[in-house]
């Protein structure tokens, strides 16, 4: 059965440690395996803008041997020029893998049902697991490891990035704290499937209101853009002097209530000023830049073990 990665809970707990053991791997030896070798085309596709991810991908793409071919969104009209589907049946054949970055969840599980070649998600407005990835291996790279530890995130408890800390933190064993508005919580059935995995695997999950009840004692503090892309019309609100959010900036000061060596996550872009402080996200506690280059290792990890072809 062909796998695919949609959702972060789309890998068990073993699959999910098993792409990081390969991903550090490959982050020490760049070539070490070529699953895509021929070369097989992969289809990375891109509804909404990008950088880490097209470079991650079309670098991991043709490190594994394969041939990267980006397809442009506005150029393709998915969904509009013609169906999900219908692409769907002409992109399979071509291609060993799908890689997209889109909008709705809908979009990406439509493509997966319609193709016999695994599909990646590259970021929904629901999820990036493959960013949750990057970040887990930051935390074992900086932490020594990802049970028991706890993982916190400030900001918008509402977006893909939170969904993807609560799910994907939780499968690591970890204590998954969100500090958020009330306005802008989680999606329930998310934070239920959380605390089911958490439950299950020894950590915990928290949802408050409270940014320092959220931060206190964390060995890893994260946040995220205030106005993920599609929510655009929305900025002035969200960004402005009566922002919701304006709490749960990462600064100094909240990261003071975190353990004595917690790290600072961003996925990026970052807004200085906003989400976080240009001293925490320039200091010594920021790992940001290890894990952007952790997307290209974790990248490659997955479609390898979506291809059926870890060494
Ligand atoms: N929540 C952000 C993540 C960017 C990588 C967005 O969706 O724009």
């Amino acid at each position: 059965m062909t796998r695919h990665f949609l959702a972060d809970d789309d890998l068990d707990v073993q699959e999910q440690e098993s792409i990081l053991d390969l991903a550090a791997r490959l982050k020490a030896e760049r070539h070490l395996i070529q699953p895509l070798a021929g070369p097989q085309a992969v289809a990375i596709i891109f509804d909404k803008p990008t950088l880490r991810t097209q470079l991650s991908f079309t670098t991991g793409v043709a490190e594994l041997g394969g041939y990267p071919m980006v397809v442009d969104g506005n150029l393709a009209q998915i969904g509009t020029r013609e169906s999900v589907a219908d692409v769907a049946r002409v992109v399979g054949r071509q291609v060993g893998a799908i890689v997209w970055r889109t909008h709705g969840q809908e979009r990406i599980e439509e493509m997966a049902a319609h193709v016999d070649v695994p599909v990646v998600n590259a970021l929904t407005d629901d999820y990036h697991p493959c960013q949750l990835l990057a970040d887990l291996l930051t935390v074992r790279e900086h932490l020594g490891g990802t049970r028991g530890r706890s993982l916190t995130y400030v900001g918008d408890g509402g977006n893909n990035m939170a969904h993807s800390y609560l799910l994907a933190g939780t499968l690591a064993g970890m204590h998954v704290r969100i500090g958020t508005p009330s306005s802008h919580q989680p999606a329930a059935d998310v934070v239920r499937r959380a605390e089911a995995i958490a439950e299950e695997q020894g950590g915990s999950v928290l949802v408050t209101d409270d940014p320092i009840e959220a931060v206190a004692g964390a060995h890893a503090v994260a946040t995220d853009t205030w106005v993920s892309m599609g929510m655009e019309e929305d900025k002035a609100g969200r960004t402005g002097e009566a922002s919701p959010f304006a709490r749960y900036s990462l600064t100094r000061e909240l990261l003071s209530h975190a353990a004595d060596e917690a790290i600072a996550l961003h996925c990026l872009p970052a807004y200085r000023g906003l989400e976080i402080e240009a001293e925490v996200i320039d200091g010594p506690r920021s790992v940001v830049w290890d894990e952007a280059e952790n997307r290209l290792h974790v990248q490659k990890a997955v479609l390898a073990f979506l291809l059926g072809a870890m060494p």
